[in-house]
């Protein structure tokens, strides 16, 4: 059975994560209290309305339905100013040839991720059309580490599910990966990722044929 690949999009294929961040902690910082890096690597991959949860529970705070929704659009509405300048510049390193390779075997490619920003993103860095099928958070109800995106991405590539492999840079992510019955490389440090079949720092001088090996 050929494979298929699902990648996260922030943190995986363009660099995001560091906006999201930002975002959040100028939210945190407007709600009263701070919010660091460390804290940050819990919401990666978690979709924006369990994030606000997550800061609220780690600063304390409650907030009424009004104001929680108020919270998330005034967070998004930061991002989106943030990431108004992105380009192709911002894909992580070796990302899109990876992309290329993968596409070159004939290896259909899914998005999952939980961004509802995600085709925005996707046709900003322009690489929309690399894409086979677009599972984002528009689509799913359920937040990593639950599998519903991913099992998604699967259904709509029509491919087994223990025949996909997910690129994912969050312990969400890679956790729901996992809880999908997927193989999974995780992008960023080995120690946070350690239920990763096996971490990168990044896609650098990598192509589909070195993964395929590592799994063989
Ligand atoms: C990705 C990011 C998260 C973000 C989530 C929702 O998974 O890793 O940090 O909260 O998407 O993104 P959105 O663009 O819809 O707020
Ligand atoms: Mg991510």
């Amino acid at each position: 059975m050929k494979p298929a690949c699902i990648f996260d999009l922030d943190g995986v294929i363009v660099d995001t994560a560091k906006y999201h961040y930002l975002a959040w902690k100028r939210l945190a910082n407007s709600l009263g209290f701070d919010f660091t890096e460390h804290d940050n690597e819990q919401l990666k991959g978690v979709s924006r309305v369990e994030s606000l949860k997550l800061i609220l529970r780690l600063g304390g705070k409650q907030l009424d339905d009004a104001e929680f929704d108020a919270a998330l659009v005034r967070k998004n509405g930061w991002y989106l100013e943030y990431i108004q300048q992105i380009g192709p510049e911002e894909i992580l390193p070796g990302a899109a040839e990876f992309l290329t390779s993968v596409r070159a075997q004939g290896i259909k490619v899914a998005l999952g991720s939980a961004s509802k920003n995600a085709v925005l993103i996707l046709e900003r860095i322009q690489l929309l059309d690399q894409f086979d099928a677009i599972v984002d958070g528009n689509k799913v109800s359920k937040a990593k580490p639950d599998p519903e995106v991913f099992l998604k991405a699967a259904e709509e590539l029509a491919v087994p599910a223990s025949a996909c492999i997910v690129f994912e840079d969050a312990v969400a992510g890679v956790q729901a990966a996992r809880n999908a019955g997927m193989k999974v490389v995780g992008i960023g440090s080995a120690a946070v990722l350690d239920q990763a079949h096996f971490v990168l720092p990044n896609f650098a001088g990598l192509s589909i044929a070195d993964v395929l090996a590592r799994f063989a």
